[in-house]
């Protein structure tokens, strides 16, 4: 979709936001928190962004961009270039980071993860649901969105490393109670740490994570390893130097894909036979039956059956 930029706001030093609408206003497809919109520039840089304004307000879509110091180029046009009447071109909001049904919700945050999470905690706040929200910034000018996490009320605090040390992620998880769900948003660093306290987490909580960032981990070489499409009725020899979405792509099966990197989802096939390796940024569960197809292959030895 064509979109016109209607307001770039300045949030922090870092951080604009920007609301986009279409250019007669009319409304846009809907989307609920935790979703995120492609967002194609006129320079061909294509990149996620999670929405961070009001699902109520279907005119318009608001996300917010970090000036990254080393920008592959779409951060640093949007802060250079990008003005109120430029267009941009967006897929409708796709969400892999739905809130589930839980009896109470710890909503964390650092830094730019503030979008997704600022979006939920105002839902829930809408609800009457059990809800905590911790925003970690590492200035207090670093805060984007400030009023709006105040005007959520006590619930929502935001925490100051420079002035108060490193949050205390173990001792947040500690404080939740069992069944909590937790939603966490922020720099690799950040969701990693959270990952390594998944363990202990009291009974019946999990950790939902959105990352912008692929996680560092090392792999094996890659080796060859057989794919077939079940529905297309194709099969294919996936090479060491290739990706299983370009092997596919290649025979002729459509599969979508956007950051290339391992952390949309959008190149996800689900899985009916084989061994997985994920080598992307978003499974939590080694056994989970999907495959982000740009980054991550079968296991060694094994071959996979997919349902596309
Ligand atoms: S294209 Fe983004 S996860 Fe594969």
């Amino acid at each position: 979709m064509p979109l016109v930029v209607r307001e770039i706001t300045r949030e922090t030093p870092d951080i604009v936001s920007i609301r986009m609408q279409n250019a007669d206003g009319s409304p846009l497809p809907a989307w609920q928190p935790g979703a995120h919109v492609d967002v194609q520039l006129i320079t061909r840089h294509e990149r996620q962004y999670s929405l961070c304004g009001d699902p109520a307000d279907t005119a318009s879509y608001r996300i917010a961009v970090r000036r990254e110091e080393l920008s592959r180029g779409g951060s640093h046009y949007i802060h250079a270039f990008l003005r109120d009447g430029s267009t941009v071109w967006v897929r409708p909001p796709r969400n892999l980071f739905e809130l589930g049904e839980a009896p109470a919700y710890l909503l964390l945050a650092a830094g730019i993860g503030v979008t997704p999470i600022l979006a939920m905690g105002r839902h829930l706040a809408s609800t009457g649901a059990d809800w905590r929200m911790v925003v970690a910034v590492r200035e207090r000018d670093g805060v984007a969105f400030a009023d709006e996490i105040a005007a959520l009320g006590e619930r929502a605090r935001v925490h100051v490393s420079g002035e108060h040390g490193r949050l205390d992620l173990a001792a947040v998880l500690g404080a939740i109670a069992p069944g909590t769900d937790v939603y966490a948003c922020g720099p690799a660093g950040f969701t990693d740490a959270l990952l390594a306290l998944a363990p202990t987490l009291p009974e019946g909580s999990g950790i939902h994570l959105e990352r912008f960032e692929p996680r560092k981990r090392e792999f094996g070489p890659s080796e060859p390893f057989t794919a077939t499409a079940a529905r297309s009725g194709v099969t294919v020899e996936v090479p060491a130097t290739r990706s299983l979405r370009e092997t596919l792509q290649g025979a002729g099966v459509a599969v979508s894909g956007s950051c290339l990197r391992g952390v949309c989802g959008s190149c996800a096939i689900p899985v009916l036979d084989g061994a997985v390796e994920h080598r992307d940024s978003l499974t939590v569960d080694d056994d989970a039956r999907v495959i982000y197809t740009c980054v991550s292959r079968a296991r060694a030895g094994s071959s996979l059956v997919l349902d596309v």
